[in-house]
Order: structure tokens, then C-alpha cells, then sequence
């Protein structure tokens, strides 16, 4: 047990699939994996292990914002062993090629700052995935029906930020999408020496105002955590 997570060691996988919501990792454990059993219920933040083509895996939500994947990932990775994480979430479309429902492979994170910022304190540390991982994703998806963008994304901090100009200028850098984890788990995997990637599924849209409606969220979102894990296991 940890503080935030109440599952024994040797409860929670090497390979683990954290989304931001909770009920999300439980719709993946029951969709997705056999047998999973519920290994954390602390803050009502769920977790499940089960088994993907006869693979290990974890499903453990990450909450939003990255402080609060910090403790998650710390936790994982310097107490439970965790090897290869993956986020997987929503995130908002930045350009007008990337459209909802696509797919989104984050390389690399711009970031106002992390969790992590003050360790490199004059430096801006450059997020990266791993590339064994991203390779394997972005064949997942290739043999995949669905678009699929490889690129630099945006971790925020301010899910309502009124600040138009910052959102315009990562455009114009060619950022593919916004969300709110990826660059504090890549830069936690490259400190402890583990394997990180983000895939999200661009659930709304920052200039055409589209977003995806309830009814078509589950098939999109299951092309995500099919290629995630199929990346995973590659
Ligand atoms: N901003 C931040 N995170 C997000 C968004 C957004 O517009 N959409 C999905 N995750």
C-alpha cells in the first residue's frame, strides 16, 4: 500500500494504462481485459489488473492536471515496479487537420511548467516518449480505420484558459492537441529509467467549437486503448 494507492505489492502490473477518469479505467477493465479485479478504491480513484492476450496489465486512473498523475505515477513506478505506462485520455484538437474522433500520438509536451520544473531550474527540460513505444503505437494505429496524427502536443495547466493568445501561438508551432498529463509522466519515465507514451482520442475541437457527442465517445475511445495496448505489448 501507498498513500494514494491500497493495492498489495505484486497487485498492479508492469505495464499499466492510466486514463484521467476513474470510471474510464473501469470501462476498460471490463471491456477490455480478463478476469480484472479492482486493486484501488483509495479516493474513489480505481485501479483493476487483469490480463490482454494473456498479458499482465493495470488500468489505474490518474485524475486530472498533473499534479495529481504525479502521485499516481511516482507511486507506480518507485513502489510498485511499474515498467511501461501509458496515458491515455482526451485531448482537444489545435489544428485543422486533426479532427475529433482522430487519434493523437504525443512525441514531445510543451508546457508552461511541471511538477518536475524547479529540479531543472534554469532549464526547460524537453518531455519525450519513448520511442520503442510510440514506433509500435503508430503502426497499431496505421492498420487501424481511424486518422492518427504523430506530433508535439500541449500539457496545461488551465483547462479554462482565457488566454486565446497562448492557444494561438501553439497553433501556429504546429501542436497537434491540448490536454492536461502527458509532459509530467514523460518526464517521471525518463528520470526513473521507465517507458512512457501518450495516445488520446481529440474529444472536442479549440477553434471549429465541435465535440465529440456521449453516444460516439466508446468506439473512439476503444481505438485508443486497443492501439495502447497494442503498443504495450508489441
Ligand atoms: N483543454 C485541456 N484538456 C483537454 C481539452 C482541452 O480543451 N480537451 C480534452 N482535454
Amino acid at each position: 500500500m501507498t498513500v494514494h494507492i491500497g493495492a498489495e505489492s505484486g497487485q498492479i502490473a508492469e505495464t499499466v494504462l492510466m486514463p484521467g477518469d476513474p470510471y474510464r479505467a473501469k470501462w476498460v477493465a471490463e471491456n477490455f481485459l480478463e478476469g480484472a479485479e479492482c486493486i484501488n478504491e483509495v479516493r474513489g480513484m480505481l485501479g483493476f489488473t487483469g490480463a490482454w492476450k494473456g498479458n499482465r496489465v493495470t488500468v489505474q486512473g490518474s485524475g486530472m492536471g498533473m499534479p495529481s498523475l504525479s502521485i499516481y505515477a511516482n507511486e507506480l513506478i518507485r513502489e510498485y515496479g511499474a515498467k511501461t505506462l501509458i496515458r491515455i485520455g482526451s485531448c482537444g484538437g489545435m489544428q485543422p487537420h486533426v479532427k475529433v474522433r482522430d487519434v493523437v500520438i504525443a512525441m514531445t509536451c510543451t508546457t508552461v511548467g511541471t511538477p518536475s520544473s524547479t529540479l531543472f531550474r534554469e532549464l526547460n527540460f524537453s518531455p519525450c516518449a519513448d520511442y520503442g513505444l510510440l514506433e509500435a503505437a503508430v503502426a497499431a494505429a496505421r492498420s487501424r480505420d481511424c486518422g492518427v496524427h504523430v506530433g508535439g502536443i500541449y500539457s496545461s495547466d488551465t483547462f479554462y484558459d482565457e488566454r486565446s493568445d497562448l492557444t494561438d501561438q501553439m497553433t501556429r508551432h504546429g501542436v497537434l492537441g491540448v490536454e492536461m498529463e502527458a509532459a509530467e509522466l514523460y518526464t517521471l519515465a525518463a528520470r526513473h529509467g521507465v517507458r512512457a507514451l501518450g495516445v488520446m482520442t481529440v474529444s472536442d475541437h479549440l477553434q471549429t467549437g465541435e465535440a465529440l457527442p456521449a453516444d460516439q465517445r466508446e468506439k473512439s475511445f476503444g481505438d485508443m486503448v486497443e492501439i495502447a495496448l497494442e503498443a504495450a505489448f508489441a
